[in-house]
């Protein structure tokens, strides 16, 4: 009998290291950094300012070489294996917020007929309808952040790289947008790799939450996330794992902020 055999993961990333040079002097952005995302989960990274988060999103996206190890991407063969939403929404300002979605979709090969209608339908799940002629700088913040978000689902792609997809709101667009966010993902069951500098929104919207160390870079910690889902801050913030995984993931985080300061 034969037993069933696990999916492979849709991202493995093999002790990734990466230094920049700054003139003639080395910076150690990342150092044997490595993890594995199952297919369709949702995983949240934080740690401090500067410790290669980005890089690593960056790498994973292409758009940055790595200067060791390795990395997999499941969907090697779908045209975009992974989709990025850039922190500050990263739309084409003299594109049309309809023309910046359907541009995702280039690279796919379909034709224009079915990026606009693509283009048409996600707009419509993020209830940007009346919007897909307007143009990036007559939106909000957070009508831009659910373009950016439209754009990167409509791609198709398996994996969507958020880098701080949600950094530039207020409390409550951003809270809102936690929400809208976690039904689109539970609906399409892509696998998320997410920054954020909010603890609070990493232990929300994960499966798990890894705690990078301060520069280079490496795994401090790879936590599940307790919480059934759906779930809302609201509800599990006054549970007491809510409030002990949080000092958990803030004492990590102090440490390195110290260290930091002590260094600089
Ligand atoms: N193109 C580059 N050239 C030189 N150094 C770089 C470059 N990009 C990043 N770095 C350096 O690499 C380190 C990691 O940068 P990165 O942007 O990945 O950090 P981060 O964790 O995303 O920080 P933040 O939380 O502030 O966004 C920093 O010290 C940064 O100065
Ligand atoms: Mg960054």
């Amino acid at each position: 009998m034969s037993t069933p055999t696990a999916a492979p993961p849709a991202v493995v990333a093999d002790t990734v290291s990466k230094v920049f040079f700054s003139g003639s002097t080395p910076v150690w952005a990342l150092e044997d950094f490595s993890l594995q995302l199952e297919d369709g989960s949702f995983t949240c990274i934080v740690g401090p300012s500067g410790c290669g988060k980005s890089t690593f999103l960056r790498i994973l996206g292409g758009l940055e070489e790595r200067t060791d190890g390795a990395v997999t991407i499941s969907a090697v063969d779908h045209p975009i294996p992974a989709a990025y939403v850039f922190q500050e929404h990263g739309l084409f300002p003299w594109m049309s917020v309809e023309d910046n979605v359907a541009f995702g979709l280039r690279m796919t090969g379909v034709g224009a007929a079915e990026r606009r209608s693509t283009a048409r339908a996600w707009l419509s799940r993020v209830r940007l309808d009346e919007f897909a002629r307007a143009y990036p700088h007559q939106l909000s913040g957070g009508m831009r952040q659910r373009v950016a978000i439209a754009r990167a689902f409509a791609t198709g792609s398996p994996v969507l790289l958020m880098d701080e997809p949600l950094g530039a709101l207020d409390a409550q667009t951003r809270m809102l947008m936690q929400e809208e966010l976690t039904s689109l993902w539970e609906a399409e069951r892509k696998t998320v790799l997410m920054v954020t500098h909010d603890i609070d929104e990493a232990i929300v919207l994960g499966d798990r939450v890894l705690v990078m160390s301060g520069r280079p870079g490496t795994l401090r910690d790879d936590i599940t996330v307790p919480f059934e889902r759906p779930r809302r801050l609201t509800e599990i913030e006054r549970d007491p794992a809510f409030t002990a995984l949080r000092s958990r993931i803030w004492d990590l985080l102090r440490e390195d902020a110290q260290h930091a300061e002590e260094e600089a």
